[in-house]
């Protein structure tokens, strides 16, 4: 049991809070498993919407971990940068249609032709580890509400292990894909997914800039 005081334990986890950044350049070693080990384990702290996913005796929740240079991570890469390209040219041709999205969406389009262009997803095969978080579909559909509790906890527990995180939110969009499904073992569609990258950070960012709580805080009568 921690016997820190709760100014001490207060002190620790605004310093963790602080420090969480995302990282986008990792070196080539790889982390122990224990350390991949411990942020599930956080992970499976975060809480869940427990009315949604009812009271199925198999757990709604599941990790995959992907190493670098691995016949998972080789097989699911292309795939992932497969849906990256047919998103980018749906969101186009839509984007022709509708001026409205145009300006909403240019920014995030772009980001798209870039990884088409690299010819890689960030986070997939540029860290050591990959790893895809599943969460069963249930009712109402809060799914991703819940694997993002799930991953910010991963995040936190990463940067307490001074690792770095990057969020791969694409892999959302591949949980209807029957071939993705097939490297992690489920069913496609019935699971919501969301992914992440691990690995030592390149260079160490400096804290987040936020603006001043009262800039953004309405205390209402
Ligand atoms: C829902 C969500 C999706 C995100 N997707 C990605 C992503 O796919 N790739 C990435 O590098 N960062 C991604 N990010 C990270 C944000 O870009 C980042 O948190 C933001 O720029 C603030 O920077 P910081 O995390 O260093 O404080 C995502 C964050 C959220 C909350």
């Amino acid at each position: 049991m921690c016997t820190d005081t709760i100014d001490q334990k207060n002190a620790c986890l605004d310093e963790i809070l602080a420090s969480r950044r995302s990282y986008r350049m990792f070196r080539s070693e790889f982390p122990p498993d224990d350390a991949i080990r411990r942020i599930i384990h956080a992970g499976l702290l975060a809480p869940f919407a427990a009315a949604a996913v009812g009271n199925s005796t198999d757990y709604f929740r599941r990790f995959f971990v992907m190493r670098k240079g691995s016949r998972s991570m080789a097989a699911a890469s292309p795939l992932v940068m497969e849906q990256v390209k047919v998103m980018e040219q749906g969101i186009e041709t839509e984007m022709k249609k509708n001026p409205h999205l145009r300006t909403k969406a240019v920014s995030f389009v772009q980001r798209l032709t870039a990884m088409r262009k690299m010819g890689r997803v960030p986070g997939i095969g540029t860290a050591p580890f990959y790893i895809v978080v599943a969460e069963r579909k249930g009712f109402p559909s809060v799914e991703q509400q819940s694997l993002a509790h799930c991953l910010e906890n991963m995040w936190l527990k990463a940067t307490a292990l001074n690792l770095g995180f990057q969020m791969v939110s694409v892999t959302a969009q591949m949980s209807s894909d029957p071939a993705f499904c097939r490297i992690l073992g489920i069913p496609a569609g019935e699971w919501e997914l969301m992914g992440c990258a691990i690995g030592y950070a390149q260079e160490e960012l400096g804290p987040s800039v936020r603006p001043p709580v009262e800039d953004v805080t309405l205390w209402l009568e």
